[in-house]
């Protein structure tokens, strides 16, 4: 195949891919593009041509090449739409999309308070968590919607009583938080103003969360990350607004899909759903039943990296700022990794990913992550008497990138 030919098929693939009428199954527009091999994409915003990458080999090594760089320049046009008055934390890149040292700095520091002592300490609480949300479905009439009811305001939750965000605020962040979502999501449409005034709002209620902390710290992350303290250096109050805004996006979106996604997986194979309900070993198998989701159907499909320098990247030419798109979602069914990708199969005896990314910019909140996961579609097995799909395919939220079903309607839970 000619180069030409090969971009314009990408091209078109990747038109297939934004379409919302592959939403529901976007596996074998990947499979057509993992087909092509590394591919050449020109896109007119672009300076230079792109690269789109969707090997399993080819994602791990460009996550691992520390020829590239994830400073991928949004979030400083997003800096340049903000209006005059906005507060200076707003133009502080979020460490996801710094290099080193700026980023090594920032993520140790980080580190220091979002450990897995204070992760596990919250096994309990999300647990009961959980049981409530089961709970208020079982009581209420008409059928239950596991995104709506469940896997949307359990990581919103979890997240915000961690920060230590007050319950009569929690409603308002949320709001702000998923007008955000279209920002992170970053395939298809530009910045809207909602999302942009979601961010300044956000910004403008988080500067005084922050100075209360300073002022009257509590048993909180928020206070946590005020008091780090590393080799005499510590986060500034601007690094700080950056931080927590981060973490309450990037922490929630991606735990909706996964619970999401998990579930359907479930509903859709009723064999691994009677067997987490009944098994002896069902902890074992929550464990593999939420790897298995995060290759089978991962919350995040998309990231990317910008070239450095001039280079070569499995035969395709790039020159320094170029960009590289890796497909996440079409690597994690690469049939040179995986026997029989396209299968749900939670038994399978090694299951590999990069759900969670890899190398420095590895997922902090990977392990709180896998526990809501874990919690919420084991005690989901347990609650559901009847464990029928009322509409499948549900339908799917828009995002192309952070993808997962916008509800999924099932028949009540029961009462505990
Ligand atoms: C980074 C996915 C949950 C916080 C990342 C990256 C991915 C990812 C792919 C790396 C992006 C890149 O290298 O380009 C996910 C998924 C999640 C999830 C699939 C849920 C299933 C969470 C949670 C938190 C969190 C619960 C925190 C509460 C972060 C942070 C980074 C990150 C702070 C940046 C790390 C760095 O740049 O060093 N996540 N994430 N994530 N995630 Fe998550």
């Amino acid at each position: 195949m000619t180069a030409t030919t090969r971009d314009h098929t990408l091209l078109e693939l990747i038109g297939m891919l934004v379409d919302p009428a592959a939403r529901p199954d976007p596996y074998p527009v990947y499979a057509r593009i993992r087909e092509l091999g590394p591919s050449v994409l020109d896109l007119p915003l672009w300076q230079t041509p792109g690269a789109v990458i969707s090997s399993y080999q080819g994602c791990e090594a460009v996550l691992r090449d520390p020829r590239m760089s994830s400073q991928r320049g949004r979030d400083r046009n997003l800096a340049d739409l903000m209006p005059p008055g906005a507060p200076s934390s707003v133009r502080q890149r979020w460490f996801l999309s710094l290099d080193a040292p700026d980023h090594t700095r920032l993520r140790r520091l980080v580190s220091a308070a979002f450990t897995a002592r204070r992760i596990g300490r919250l096994s309990e609480r999300i647990a009961g968590l959980v049981d409530e949300l089961l709970d208020r479905a079982a009581e209420r009439d008409g059928p239950f919607d596991i995104v709506e009811d469940l896997a949307y305001p359990l990581p919103m939750t979890v997240i915000c009583e961690m920060l230590g965000v007050p319950a009569a605020d929690q409603e308002q962040v949320r709001e702000w938080s998923s007008r955000l979502t279209r920002l992170i999501d970053g395939f298809g449409a530009p910045p809207t103003e909602e999302s942009i005034s979601g961010l300044l709002a956000l910004n403008v209620y988080l500067n005084e969360l922050i100075a209360s902390r300073q002022a009257r710290p509590g048993d909180d992350l928020i206070s946590a990350l005020t008091a780090v303290r590393e080799g005499g250096d510590s986060l500034s109050h601007d690094e700080l607004v950056s931080i927590v805004a981060l973490l309450l996006v990037a922490g929630h979106e991606t735990t909706v899909n996964l619970i999401a996604n998990g579930a359907l997986a479930l509903l859709r194979h009723p064999e691994h759903l009677a067997a987490l309900r009944e098994s002896p070993r069902a902890p074992e198998l929550a464990e593999a039943v939420v790897e298995e989701t995060l290759r089978y159907d991962p919350p995040v499909h998309i990231t990317a990296r910008v070239a450095t320098e001039d280079m070569e990247l499995s035969g395709v030419r790039l020159r320094r700022g170029a960009m590289v798109v890796l497909l996440l979602a079409a690597a994690h069914r690469d049939p040179r990794e995986t026997e029989k990708p396209d299968v749900f199969d939670p038994y399978r005896p090694e299951i590999k990913h990069l759900a969670f990314g890899l190398g420095p910019h590895f997922c902090l909140g990977a392990p709180l992550a896998r526990l809501e996961a874990r919690l919420a579609l084991t005690r989901l097995a347990q609650r559901l008497p009847e464990p029928v799909l009322l509409q499948d395919p549900p339908p799917y939220r828009d995002h192309v990138n952070l993808r997962g079903p916008l509800s999924i309607t099932v028949p009540r839970p029961s009462l505990l």
